[in-house]
């Protein structure tokens, strides 16, 4: 019966082989599409009003990530922007909260005093970046500031939004990242900015940020005290087009670049938004993807390098020019050392 299969005549060869150009590495490299650049990727830090001196507070639920005083976020982002990331997003866990978030607008709190201390440090070598939203510095936790039935007030938040902004450009933020997903947030922040001179500052927007799980360990980064969720602000993960209007209305309204968040679970939406946008669009890798990977690389059930590398591959080749993601650093540390 094998003789009988051997003398059978042969079907069709392939005339289309794709396996030709993989057949070695260097007619991969040749052929490769889509890149990662240490400058592609952006480095999201907590500073941490308790902490002072050079110290630094690990966060549980992120394993190779803390909350830092001013000298070890300075010693940190140095090292970080040496390696050449492109960007350093700040985030700020004040000790003091209140209902409108005061310490946001504070030319002393936290944030600010991060942000002013980064640009004294770096000057001009990387792009200072402030997360503008209220939720770290709100006794509730919410991105803005409630009404008297407790729900979030568009519009009351929307000045509160322009004060933080101007706040922050003046401490020395070269860009600005509203991520509280309050409507006409963009124009608002762009007009106090313009009205006080601030016309250089740049404005990343949080285009299609969805009511996301993936957002869990941030929770214990910033020492959170949200009860409840963010479903009557940020977008329902059942909707992608809802993405696109967002953009067209960032646009409309001045946005520089655009940003969507989560990562990983929305590459559609960061492709569909990429296709529709006019100005350059980044992807937020966040907290529970580090998580995930990390976990699983901790057992042993995933090459930890490996996953890191392809996961930020996606995103390029979804269509983001820039990537946040906590292993910007280390990312980079490995084009230094050699890939
Ligand atoms: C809001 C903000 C959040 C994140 C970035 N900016 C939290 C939220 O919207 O609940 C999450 C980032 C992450 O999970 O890595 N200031």
């Amino acid at each position: 019966p094998s003789d009988a299969r051997n003398s059978l005549p042969t079907g069709p060869l392939p005339v289309e082989r794709t396996r030709r150009l993989r057949s070695t590495s260097a007619l991969r490299s040749l052929v490769r599409e889509h890149t990662l650049r240490p400058a592609d990727l952006v480095l999201p830090m907590f500073v941490a009003e308790d902490l002072t001196g050079g110290d630094s507070r690990p966060i549980t639920s992120m394993p190779g990530v803390a909350q830092h005083s001013l000298d070890s976020l300075a010693r940190t982002a140095t090292e970080a922007v040496e390696r050449g990331v492109g960007g350093i997003m700040l985030f700020g866990v004040p000790t003091e909260k209140d209902a409108i978030g005061s310490g946001a607008t504070d030319p002393d709190g936290v944030l600010n005093q991060g942000l002013a201390r980064l640009r004294a440090e770096l000057g001009d070598d990387t792009v200072v970046m402030a997360d503008l939203c209220l939720d770290e510095f709100t006794d509730h936790g919410h991105c803005g500031v409630l009404d008297a039935d407790g729900r979030v007030d568009n519009d009351a938040t929307l000045e509160r939004y322009r004060d933080m902004a101007v706040a922050q450009a003046e401490a020395g933020a070269h860009l600005v990242g509203p991520s509280g997903m309050m409507d006409g947030q963009i124009a608002a922040i762009r007009d106090a900015l313009d009205v006080t001179g601030h016309e250089d500052t740049v404005v990343y927007a949080y285009t299609a940020k969805y009511a996301s799980a993936f957002f869990g360990p941030f929770r214990e980064a910033v020492d959170s005290s949200l009860v409840g969720d963010r479903r009557t602000y940020q977008q329902d993960p059942a909707n992608g087009r809802e993405a696109l209007r967002e953009l067209e209305l960032d646009v409309a309204e001045g946005a520089d670049l655009v940003m969507v968040k989560p990562g990983m679970p929305y590459l559609d939406v960061l492709k569909e938004v990429s296709q529709a946008s006019p100005v350059p669009v980044g992807a937020y890798q966040v907290s529970g993807e580090y998580a995930m990977i990390e976990a699983a690389a901790a057992n042993g059930w995933l090459d930890r390098e490996r996953t890191i590398l392809e996961s930020l591959l996606a995103f390029r080749r979804a269509g983001a020019s820039t990537v946040l993601t906590y292993h910007a650093s280390e990312v980079a540390g490995w084009f230094r050392d050699g890939l």
